[in-house]
């Protein structure tokens, strides 16, 4: 399963950078995750929307090819950083190649409450109409007081989070397959 990774946090020591990075490090066995570049992305135009620059077009491909999208989010006063609302707002249009792909969400913060008001914004805007990404149920991964449950090389050594990122990717990869069954079958 190929799955493309968009971070909501562009700086250099991003824990949640680094929790995409286990991610994709740990799970290479159960799917294939690149993680985009999102700097060079820059801002929404309608003006532009049906001939974007290249970062816009290669956004645009590199999610097209995938099978699934992975969110990792920051919150940004209590909501998703700028960095992440731009690139729905790109991939909404057009094309509209985030419609139908299914999508999981995970984030890091040094909070308590790891980016649960964050994601709960992002899950209503990945229902919204105009974006229309499904969306693994019943699994939510707020990943709090994240600096005590990473070493500085990103890897995570709570236990207990480490066992549930465990059933959350398997859980994933299932609903995935079974979308993947129904819709072969219509
Ligand atoms: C934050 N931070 C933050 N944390 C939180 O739990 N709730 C919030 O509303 C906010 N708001 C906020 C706004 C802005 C502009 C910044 C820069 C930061 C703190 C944030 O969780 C922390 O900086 C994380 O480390 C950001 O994620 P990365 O960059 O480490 O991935």
């Amino acid at each position: 399963m190929k799955v493309v990774a968009l971070v909501g946090s562009i700086r250099k020591d991003s824990y949640n950078r680094k929790l995409a990075e286990y991610v994709k490090n740990k799970y290479k066995e159960q799917m294939d995750v690149e993680i985009l570049n999102l700097r060079d992305v820059p801002f929404y135009d309608q003006d532009i929307e049906n001939d974007p620059p290249a970062p816009v077009k290669e956004l645009r491909q590199k999610v097209a090819a995938a099978d699934a999208v992975l969110w990792v989010t920051p919150e940004y006063n209590y909501s998703i950083p700028g960095v992440l609302k731009n690139v729905i707002d790109w991939l909404s249009r057009g094309d509209r190649v985030i419609n139908g792909k299914p999508s999981f969400i995970m984030g890091a913060s040094m909070g308590l409450l790891g980016t649960v008001r964050a994601q709960q914004h992002l899950r209503d805007i990945l229902f919204s109409p105009g974006v229309n990404s499904p969306l693994l149920p019943g699994n939510e991964v707020y990943v709090g007081v994240v600096h005590e449950k990473m070493d500085e090389n990103g890897n995570i050594k709570d236990e207990a989070t480490v066992i549930f990122l465990e059933s959350v990717i398997a859980n994933f990869v299932k609903w995935f397959n079974q979308q993947a069954a129904a819709m072969a079958v219509k």
